[in-house]
């Protein structure tokens, strides 16, 4: 059977407002990565790195899904049990588009985890505050629920069976810099990305090449302008003509 593996990033949540990490003006220039996402920052500084998670929930609460998010759910629809959509971003945006079936990778905004028992419970927009406890346990020590580097994450492993059983391979809006889109592509005989940006390889080996000469497709534009070529090019895809 035909499927979809889509991995979205933070490019396709840019044209709602949300800053990506690595374009310029993206937050990996005005926050040191290392201290706000990372193993390190959180034991050297809990408060700085709930701030940041603070600042970028409240954020969210006045965002909008974009036409990309939009036409993403409709495919979830028309292609039910046929389209698997992993994304790396942590912001709920497909899900207030209408997503049923949006994996997380790294992790959601609007959720809280346990440090004690591990339950994950929303807490919608608000700051992390003294008056919050699990409602599992009663614990109080509770964390955002973002996974940092240093840490696993546990959802990869739905990237590893989406591998298995796709046959169609989509990346939207992502530098490829913490999952190796290009990787992921060479694994497919079907592979669409989509960026307006063209960008090399960040590999000693291959400092030549560019990550679309990886993908038998490139559209080179914005998620929502690049919507209707997508959709061509998943119906050929899924009517077998190529
Ligand atoms: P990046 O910021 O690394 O890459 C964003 C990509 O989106 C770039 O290739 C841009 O050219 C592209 N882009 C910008 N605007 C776009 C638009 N309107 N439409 C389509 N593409 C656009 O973000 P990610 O690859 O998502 O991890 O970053 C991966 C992970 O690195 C994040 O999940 C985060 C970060 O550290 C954690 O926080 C754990």
């Amino acid at each position: 059977m035909k499927k979809i593996m889509i991995l979205s990033g933070a490019g396709l949540s840019a044209e709602s407002g949300i800053s990506t990490f690595r374009d310029h003006d993206g937050l990996w220039e005005k926050y040191d990565v290392m201290k706000v996402c990372s193993t390190e920052g959180w034991i050297e500084d809990r408060k700085l790195v709930t701030k940041f998670y603070d600042a970028r929930r409240a954020d969210l609460e006045f965002k909008e899904p974009n036409h990309a998010h939009t036409i993403l759910v409709q495919l979830e629809k028309d292609y039910r049990g046929r389209v698997i959509h992993l994304t790396q971003n942590v912001d709920n945006l497909m899900e207030r588009a209408g997503s049923k079936d949006i994996v997380h990778l790294h992790g959601t905004l609007t959720d809280l985890r346990c440090e004690a028992c591990t339950e994950i419970f929303d807490v919608g927009y608000i700051a992390q505050n003294d008056a919050i406890s699990c409602p599992h346990c009663g614990n109080r020590r509770v964390r955002h629920n973002v996974v940092m580097f240093g840490e696993s994450a546990p959802e990869y492993s739905q990237l590893h069976q989406a591998m298995r059983e796709c046959t169609l391979f989509i990346a939207i809006g992502t530098s490829g810099t913490v999952i190796d889109i290009t990787r992921i592509a060479k694994e497919f005989k079907d592979s669409l990305l989509i960026d307006p940006k063209r960008q090399k390889i960040s590999s000693v080996f291959n400092p030549d090449s560019y990550i679309d000469e990886s993908f038998t497709h490139f559209i080179q534009k914005r998620a929502s302008e690049a919507m209707d070529e997508m959709m061509k090019i998943i119906k050929a895809h899924m009517d077998g003509r190529f």
